[in-house]
């Protein structure tokens, strides 16, 4: 019998990620025994709900990774004993002075953790910044495990510049210690994004390769094939650049661009994270768009301005694309370019590695005169149909000689018919573990914002106006004039693709 008891709380539990991504990924491990004997979850949210509403609103989210739905939960097994009165709430809110405990641990402390045993206690802090501090205080101060470890997952947005960000982090760290912090950022999560490394450093044949000697660019791209739906009133304040750019798409650069670690553990692998090396963006290195009304096939999508929750005339980008550059011996003048944005025609992600051209190529003819023909690129597609191939020069079978460019293909779901694990399976998983490697320690933020303050600053004071772009197409043009800046082309408007 296990002699610890574990309590997951959910902060924010009426609020779209936790229905979407946080629940959903707790049931997954329940269901597929992950989760220890003695646990609990609880729900917290400002919304006003009773237990069976909240049940209702999980069950009706709950898709299993084995693919099966599930219209209740199993009772016991999965108890949700929350108490969502006004007073926890406006505690949370800091409106009371805070001498109780929040009265959904007592209940906790008489149900489960009475028994003696080492009461562990995981916080996921689904939460908008206005209430954060209160929240963390609450948690620091008074819900604290006492024989036991606390931990806290922080979802973003973790600040929005430089000096929100390290507020935030100064009132986190006086009431919790950086070791208690689990900062997440989901995309590190991800199948392909956790791969990356296995790739790059047990292959013999990648590591060699890994700098500016063979490697001419990496592109970072990301889309969604839908707009800010419903999210306009959080995203207006943020925009693309601070919402995926400045977060996701910089934490797959800097694991991409790592020096070897001495070892796979969390310090070590987070040391040798490339982020203190690059240099701040410039201005005239970003591009930003924002898409517009626009019709097709007799239907009408909605501009970004459309969205009754964001500002009329509002200028935050919904798409960018940035060039960075890392200031090493390794990849000193190679373009990292980088792509988002919101309402594009397709849903990727995607890492593509364009390699230089092969000197001196005897086959070059064979191509006529489109030399970019002739480069290899290796490309890791995050999601949706996750595949690692890898682009070649290869002779069309036939008596003449006539080349032709194919892909080595490694596509997920035929070599690994399994479904993949949703990326808050394997760190809340982390979490409850206290493994840190994918999670971003405080200098690493500080590094990322860093990078990021200036030139969205200027953005911001110079009021530059978006490039519009039409709701469902591949975006603005200024994304080709910035990528042949650098004499390179986006790797993701070739023809045979997948
Ligand atoms: C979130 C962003 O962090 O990531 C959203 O706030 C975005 O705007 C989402 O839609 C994308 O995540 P995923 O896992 O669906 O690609």
């Amino acid at each position: 019998k296990e002699e610890s008891t574990l309590s997951i709380t959910v902060v924010g539990a009426s609020g779209d990620l936790a229905k979407k991504k946080i629940f959903p990924a707790l049931f997954a491990l329940f269901y597929e025994d992950w989760l220890p004997e003695n646990f609990t979850v609880f729900g917290y949210a400002r919304t006003k709900m009773n237990d069976e509403e909240l049940r209702n609103m999980i069950s009706g989210t709950l898709t299993c990774r084995v693919n099966q739905r599930f219209s209740t939960l199993p009772d016991l097994s999965f108890p949700i004993p929350h108490d969502l009165n006004a007073d926890t709430r406006e505690h949370l809110q800091g409106k009371l002075p805070h001498t109780a405990k929040p009265s959904y641990l007592k209940n906790f402390e008489l149900l489960i953790e009475a028994a003696g045993k080492v009461s562990n206690r995981l916080f996921y802090l689904s939460i908008p910044p206005n209430i954060f501090v209160d929240v963390v205080r609450s948690v620091g101060l008074r819900a604290s495990s006492l024989n036991g470890w606390t931990r806290v997952i922080v979802e973003k947005p973790f600040g929005r510049d430089s000096e929100s960000s390290g507020e935030l982090t100064r009132c986190l760290k006086q009431y919790l210690t950086e070791d208690q912090i689990f900062r997440i950022d989901h995309y590190l999560g991800k199948e392909l994004v956790e791969n990356l490394s296995v790739l790059r450093f047990s292959n013999l044949v990648f590591e060699p390769l890994w700098s500016r000697d063979y490697i001419r660019s990496v592109q970072l791209i990301f889309s969604e094939d839908f707009g800010t739906e419903g999210r306009g009133g959080y995203f207006d304040n943020y925009g693309i650049i601070r919402d995926i750019m400045q977060n996701h798409l910089l934490q797959i650069l800097a694991l991409f661009a790592m020096e070897t670690p001495v070892s796979l553990d969390a310090e070590d692998v987070r040391n040798e994270k490339s982020l203190r090396s690059m240099k701040p963006l410039k201005l005239g290195d970003v591009i930003v768009g924002q898409y517009k009304g626009h019709s097709k096939s007799g239907r009408s999508y909605p501009a970004y301005t459309d969205d009754p929750t964001v500002p009329k005339g509002s200028l935050t980008p919904t798409f960018a694309a940035a060039a960075l550059f890392i200031n090493n011996a390794r990849w000193d003048g190679v373009p990292f370019l980088m792509k988002a944005g919101k309402a594009l025609h397709t849903r990727r992600a995607e890492v593509r590695v364009q390699f230089r051209h092969v000197p001196g190529n005897l086959y070059k003819r064979n191509f006529g005169t489109d030399l970019d023909m002739a480069t290899n690129e290796l490309v890791l597609r995050v999601q949706p149909d996750e595949a690692i191939y890898l682009r070649i020069n290869n002779k069309v079978p036939g008596l003449g000689m006539r080349l032709d460019r194919s892909n080595l293909n490694l596509l997920y779901s035929a070599r690994y018919p399994r479904e993949i694990p949703d990326a808050y399976e394997r760190l809340l998983l982390d979490a409850m573990a206290g493994e840190r490697r994918l999670f971003i320690r405080s200098d690493e933020l500080d590094a990322a914002w860093a990078l990021f303050t200036p030139m969205l600053k200027e953005l911001e004071e110079k009021k530059i106006a978006p490039e519009l772009y039409p709701h469902g197409s591949r975006g603005p043009v200024g994304a080709h004039y910035l990528a042949a800046k650098y004499n390179v082309r986006w790797g993701d408007l070739g023809g045979d693709d997948s």
